[in-house]
């Protein structure tokens, strides 16, 4: 049988005396979409720094395809098919969606003289950047300078920049967050749209969207797994209605 795309055995993250990940044991299958709930400061995306390497482990194991990758640098993880959502920050903003996916498509490919020629993408560039517009529901917008869309698009377009890289593993850290309702059911539709041979990690205050999304959920409490379940089981499980839904059992 093959191994889990992702496992993480015990991982631990301390900031001096702050446990902010404190012994995470989960694994994620190839294509499976598992969202991570938990109040502020569970250790959430710093988990989520532990798989793309922009942190290294304080203890445990993180492996991919069942190879150790724990002391893995963010760039070889990346060329084994981890990605995360780029930053709003990390847009240029004079130019238009698709010239932002044309240099990340060229960006991971690593050929630094031709991240400047914005002119003449070759035909498998063109692909990938067709097929990322058109995951994220952009298509229409592609010759739009990325000041010139609303925030709810650029937030589309970070997502589509991680599609360029052709990931095998997609961590979204609360991709919905700030978001109008409307532009919520946009993300919502873009992210349920993913090729179902990505597997996903999702972190996402919003309950009712995260459990719509999703196939398992995990729920993070001061560093640690809470509980685990399908999304049934944690809509119904009191302890996650107290802890993240900050509400009582019977309320
Ligand atoms: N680089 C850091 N240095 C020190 N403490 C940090 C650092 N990053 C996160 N923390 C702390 O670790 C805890 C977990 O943070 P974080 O992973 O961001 O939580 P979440 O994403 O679940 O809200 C918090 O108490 C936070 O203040
Ligand atoms: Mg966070």
């Amino acid at each position: 049988m093959n191994p889990p795309l992702l496992q993480l055995k015990e991982v631990g993250i301390h900031f001096g005396a702050l446990n902010a990940v404190d012994g995470v044991t989960l694994q994620v299958a190839a294509g499976e979409r598992v969202a991570i709930l938990g109040p502020n400061g569970a250790g959430k995306t710093t988990l989520f720094n532990a798989i793309t390497g922009m942190t290294s482990a304080s203890r445990g194991k993180v492996l991919l395809d069942g190879k150790d990758i724990t002391r893995l640098a963010p760039n070889g993880r990346a060329q084994r098919g981890i990605a995360r959502t780029f930053q709003i920050t990390n847009l240029f903003f004079g130019l238009s969606i698709e010239e932002n996916l044309l240099l990340a498509t060229r960006g991971l490919r690593r050929s630094k003289f031709a991240m400047w020629r914005t002119d003449h993408a070759k035909g498998d560039e063109r692909d990938i950047v067709d097929s990322a517009l058109g995951r994220c529901h952009l298509e229409k917008k592609r010759h739009l300078l990325v000041k010139e869309i609303s925030y709810g698009e650029q937030r589309q377009l970070e997502l589509a920049m991680s599609l360029t890289s052709s990931p095998r593993l997609l961590l979204l850290d609360e991709p919905a967050a700030g978001l109008s309702p409307a532009d919520r059911v946009v993300m919502a539709d873009v992210i349920r749209g993913l090729p179902s041979t990505l597997a996903l990690v999702l972190i996402e205050h919003d309950i009712d969207l995260a459990l719509g999304l999703v196939d398992r959920v995990v729920c993070m409490v001061q560093g640690k797994v809470l509980v685990e379940g399908k999304p049934d089981e944690i809509r119904r499980n009191p302890q996650v209605q107290e802890v993240y839904l900050g509400r009582p059992r019977n309320a």
